[in-house]
């Protein structure tokens, strides 16, 4: 496959790209430092990457999008599939202390993560198909006390990427919602990761696989499609008295 991935050089995109690089995959790597590039893109090139490259490109810069992907397609010669794993987080607390903060978050992980969608599905439909496969979380299956903010930027993403899959699967482009639950990675570091936390590669694994079959969403690890099947069906009167 030829690959760009925004969010290679950490957690669960790092674990995504060390088993596309194993399988001999194309790749290239989006991200906002060139250090982090360049260490993961030699980490990548050892594992076996068919060939890895580098581009430039900030979430929290919309301007660096187009360029990026553009720059995706002439290192790959072509662009099939599109990951985007890079994202933001902030517990409820620390958010709603810090709306500055807050506001970085929801435009990162909704409106800017839209827009870089938009410019790889404008690409991808342009080539006549692909895959486009986007991070969202659990986190906005439904309103929750502990993710407030975080969960409403993560729900309008959902929401976005399952339109996207009904509106252009018949023109070819598969788009995958991945909807992790608690995973340990350095953006959940400090956190006291609940029962059922998953591990970044055995959520990569499973990623992987969805992108081979097309699958349009994916829970990682898969019990949380259960735990959030109970969640959604919880009476509000409910979701006001328990504290998850
Ligand atoms: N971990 C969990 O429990 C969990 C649960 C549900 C959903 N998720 C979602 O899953 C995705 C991956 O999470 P993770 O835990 O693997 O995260 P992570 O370990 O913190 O890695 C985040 C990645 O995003 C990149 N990134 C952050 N801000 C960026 C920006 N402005 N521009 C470009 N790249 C940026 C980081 O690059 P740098 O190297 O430059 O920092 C890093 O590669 C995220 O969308 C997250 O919201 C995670």
């Amino acid at each position: 496959m030829k690959v760009a991935i925004l969010g290679a050089t950490k957690g669960m995109g790092r674990a995504l790209a060390r088993q596309m690089a194993a399988r001999g995959d194309h790749l290239c790597l989006l991200g906002r430092s060139p250090e982090e590039l360049e260490r993961s893109s030699a980490d990548l090139a050892e594992r076996g990457a068919g060939s890895v490259s580098t581009a430039r490109c900030d979430l929290e810069d919309p301007s660096s999008f187009a360029e990026a992907l553009d720059t995706a397609t002439e290192a790959l010669g072509e662009l099939e599939v599109v990951v985007v794993t890079a994202g933001m987080f902030g517990t409820q607390e620390a958010l709603a202390e810090d709306l500055e903060r807050a506001h970085r978050v929801l435009v990162v992980n909704y409106a800017n993560t839209v827009i870089f969608c938009e410019h790889a599905r404008q690409r991808l439909l342009a080539r006549g198909g692909g895959t486009l496969c986007v991070f969202s979380s659990v986190a906005g299956d439904r309103g929750r006390k502990p993710v407030a903010l975080y969960g409403s930027s993560k729900a309008g993403l959902s929401h976005y990427l399952e339109s996207l899959d009904h509106r252009h699967r018949a023109e070819g482009l598969i788009t995958i919602c991945v909807k992790p639950g608690f995973v340990k990675t350095s953006m959940t570091e400090g956190l006291k990761p609940p029962p059922f936390a998953g591990e970044p590669e055995s959520v990569a694994a499973q990623v992987l696989e969805a992108i081979d079959r097309g699958t349009p969403m994916v829970y990682a690890p898969p019990i949380w499609g259960w735990i959030m099947l109970i969640i959604r069906s919880l009476p509000r009167s409910v979701m006001r008295v328990v504290g998850f």
